[in-house]
C-alpha cells in the first residue's frame, strides 16, 4: 500500500487544525452555517436530514487494517456504532457532532485517511477495480495511475473550483469493474495491438443523475507518460467551457453533449498540444516511486487447487455455495480473492458496525496481507487468501453475520440512503432494497437466478446508480406519495448502457411484485446458461414491459 511521506503527513494535520479552528467558530456564533458551508465541504462535511454526515476518503477503495480498525473506533465513539460504505468506495459516517469532527479529523490522520476532496466542486475520490493486482484478466494494476492522479489532483491550484464535481475511474482489466463509462473520465489499460505497449483509452463525459450518460472515448490508445498533460488538457478545456449558468448542465458530460465528442477532442488535443508534455507528466522515478509500493506480496508456492478446500466443500454444501458466488480465481496459484458481502437479507445495504469492521481488519490481518478493498458494489474484498483458509475465515464470518452467499446476484443491492438519512431524497431506499431481498430470500432460489444487479436511488441524483442496474429503481414523489420508476437493461460493465424506463411509477409495496415478474419472464425465456441482462438484450424489452403491466396499484 501507498504510505504517506513527510510533507503528506504535515499538510493533512494543518487542514485539521485549520479546520478546528473553523468549527470553533461556527459553534460560537462568529460565522453562520451559510459562511461555514463551503469550509465544511472543503473537508467532506454535508448536512443532511437529521445530522451532519462525514464523508472519508478511501482512495482507490484500499484499506488497511489498521485504518478500518480506526474507522470502527470512530464508528463506535462518535457515531452510532456503524459506517456506511459508499459506491465511490468510500466511507460515510451519517451521525457526527460537529464538534467532535476535528477529532474524528485527527484519528483519521493518525492512519493516513483524510476527507479532503470528498465533497465540492473539485476532482473527488479516484476510483480504481477492486480486484487490482489479482484479476486474472487484468493487463496491467490500475491503482499506482489512481495513485499517481490522486497526487496530482490533491489540491492541484487550477481545479479547485471547477464547474462541478468531477469523478475519475481506472480500470486495468478486461472486464469493467469500475463502473469507468458512468465516470466524468474513465482509463482503461490495454495494449496496444501493434506495439503491444501499455497505454490508456481515455473516455471523458460518462455520468450519471438526472442527464445520464455513458462516457464516449477520446483517444484509442494514451501512451503512458502522457497521462497527466493529456488529464490536464482536459481539465482544462472543462473548467475554462463547462457551462457555470446552470448547476444542472455543468457536468464535463454536456459540455461534450453539447458541443460533440469529436469537437470536444479536436479541442482537448489542440491544448495538449500547447501543453509542455515534460513539465506536466510526472518524473519517470516518481512513477517508479509510486509503482513500487504496489508490488504482490511474496506468494507460497501452492498447488493450483488446494486439496483441503475441495475436501471441505464436498463436506459442507453451503460453504461450497459460498466459495463458488464469492470468490473469484486468483493470479497466483491456490489462493483467491474473497468477496465478503455487506448485504445479509434486511440489513441497509452497505452499511458495517464496528464490530463487523473489526473482524474484518482481523481477518484481513491473519489471512490477507493486512488489506481490504472496497467495492463500487458496498462489499468488502480480501484480496489474497489461501484457498486453504477460506472455511476458517467463512466460519467466523458467519458469526458476525457477514456470510451471505449472494455477490453478484439478486439480493446484492446497491442502495443510496434515500429518504432514510439524505435531505435531497424524494423516496425510501434502503427499505425497498430490504422488501426485495426478503422476497429473494431463499439461497437456492438467488444460485438459480444467477447474476442480476438491482440498483436504487431515491432521487433523481442517481447516488446508487440505478441507471446502470440491470433493474434500476428510483424513487420519485408524485402529489406526496412515493412512487417507483423501474428501469431495465442497463450495464455498468464494459457495455455499459442506460437501462430504459418499463412503465409508470408504482407503489413502494408493488415493488417486489414488479421484479419477480420480471424474473419470471427472464426464468422461462432464458436460453442454456443466458444470464439475465443477456436475455434482456435478446428478447427485448416488450415481454417484460407486458408482465410489469400485470402489476396493480401503478401510482398514475
Ligand atoms: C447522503 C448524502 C448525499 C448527497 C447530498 C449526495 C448528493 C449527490 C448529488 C447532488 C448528485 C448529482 C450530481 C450531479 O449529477 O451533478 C449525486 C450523484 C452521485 N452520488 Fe451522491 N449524495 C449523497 C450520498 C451518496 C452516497 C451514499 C453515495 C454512494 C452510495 C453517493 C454516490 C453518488 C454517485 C455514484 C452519484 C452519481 C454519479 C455521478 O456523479 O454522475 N452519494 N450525489
Ligand atoms: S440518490 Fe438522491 S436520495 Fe439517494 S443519496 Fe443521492 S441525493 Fe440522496
Amino acid at each position: 500500500m501507498y504510505r504517506y511521506d513527510e510533507f503528506d503527513e504535515r499538510f493533512v494535520r494543518e487542514r485539521v487544525a485549520q479546520f478546528r479552528d473553523q468549527v470553533a467558530r461556527r459553534l460560537d456564533g462568529s460565522i453562520t452555517e451559510d459562511e461555514f458551508k463551503p469550509l465544511r465541504l472543503k473537508n467532506g462535511v454535508y448536512l443532511q436530514l437529521h445530522a451532519y454526515m462525514l464523508r472519508i476518503a478511501i482512495p482507490y477503495g484500499t484499506l488497511s487494517s489498521k485504518q478500518l480498525r480506526q474507522l470502527a473506533l470512530i464508528g463506535e465513539r462518535y457515531d452510532r456504532g456503524y459506517g456506511h460504505f459508499t459506491t465511490r468506495q468510500n466511507l460515510q459516517f451519517n451521525w457526527p457532532k460537529l464538534r467532535d469532527v476535528p477529532e474524528i479529523l485527527d484519528l483519521l490522520a493518525d492512519v493516513e485517511m483524510h476527507c479532503i476532496q470528498t465533497s465540492g466542486n473539485c476532482i473527488r475520490n479516484v476510483t480504481a477495480d477492486h480486484f487490482a493486482g489479482v484479476a486474472q484478466d487484468e493487463i496491467e494494476d490500475p491503482r499506482p495511475t489512481a495513485e499517481l492522479i490522486r497526487q496530482w489532483s490533491s489540491l492541484h491550484p487550477e481545479f479547485d473550483y471547477l464547474p462541478r464535481k468531477f469523478k475519475i475511474a481506472v480500470t486495468g482489466a478486461e472486464h469493467d469493474r469500475a463502473v469507468i463509462k458512468a465516470h466524468d473520465i474513465g482509463l482503461r489499460l490495454r495494449r496496444h495491438p501493434d506495439t503491444h505497449e501499455v497505454s490508456y483509452e481515455v473516455s471523458v463525459g460518462g455520468g450519471l443523475g438526472r442527464t445520464p450518460m455513458i462516457g464516449k472515448v477520446v483517444r484509442d490508445y494514451l501512451p503512458k507518460d502522457d497521462l497527466l498533460a493529456f488529464l490536464e488538457a482536459i481539465m482544462r478545456v472543462y473548467n475554462l467551457e463547462g457551462r457555470r449558468d446552470n448547476k444542472y448542465k455543468a457536468r464535463v458530460k454536456i459540455l461534450v453533449h453539447e458541443i460533440g465528442v469529436e469537437e470536444f477532442r479536436r479541442r482537448v488535443e489542440e491544448e495538449f498540444a500547447r501543453l509542455d508534455g515534460p513539465s506536466v507528466n510526472a518524473d519517470p522515478a516518481e512513477v517508479a516511486r509510486i509503482a513500487a509500493y504496489f508490488k504482490a506480496p511474496d506468494y507460497e508456492a501452492l498447488p493450483a487447487i488446494s486439496r483441503v478446500l475441495e475436501a471441505t466443500k464436498a463436506a459442507n454444501p453451503a460453504f461450497a455455495r459460498w466459495v463458488e458466488v464469492n470468490t473469484i480465481p486468483h493470479k497466483a496459484p491456490g489462493y483467491a480473492a474473497l468477496t465478503i458481502s455487506l448485504k445479509p437479507v434486511g440489513e441497509a445495504p452497505g452499511d458495517a458496525t464496528s464490530d463487523q469492521m473489526r473482524l474484518v481488519a482481523d481477518l484481513a490481518e491473519q489471512y490477507s496481507q493486512a488489506e481490504i478493498r472496497v467495492t463500487h458494489a458496498q462489499n468488502l474484498v480480501l484480496p489474497y487468501v489461501r484457498q486453504r483458509d477460506l472455511f476458517a475465515i467463512w466460519q467466523r464470518l458467519g458469526e458476525a453475520g457477514l456470510a451471505s452467499a449472494n455477490i453478484g446476484l439478486i439480493t446484492d443491492i446497491i442502495s443510496c440512503p434515500g429518504l432514510d438519512y439524505c435531505a435531497l431524497a424524494t423516496a425510501r431506499s434502503i427499505p425497498i432494497a430490504q422488501a426485495i431481498q426478503h422476497r429473494f430470500a431463499d439461497d437456492n432460489r438467488q444460485k438459480a437466478i444467477g447474476e442480476l444487479n438491482i440498483k436504487i436511488s431515491g432521487c433523481i441524483n442517481a447516488c446508487g446508480h440505478h441507471h446502470v442496474g440491470h433493474i434500476g429503481i428510483l424513487g420519485l414523489e408524485k402529489r406526496g406519495i412515493e412512487s417507483y420508476q423501474i428501469t431495465l437493461g442497463g450495464d455498468a460493465t464494459e457495455n455499459a448502457a442506460i437501462g430504459e424506463i418499463l412503465g409508470p411509477g408504482l407503489a413502494a409495496e408493488d415493488v417486489p411484485d414488479a421484479i419477480e415478474r420480471i424474473v419470471n419472464v427472464y426464468l422461462s425465456e432464458r436460453a442454456e446458461g443466458e444470464s439475465f441482462i443477456e436475455n434482456v438484450r435478446r428478447i427485448g424489452l416488450a415481454p417484460f414491459k407486458a408482465a410489469f403491466q400485470e402489476v396493480a396499484h401503478a401510482v398514475a
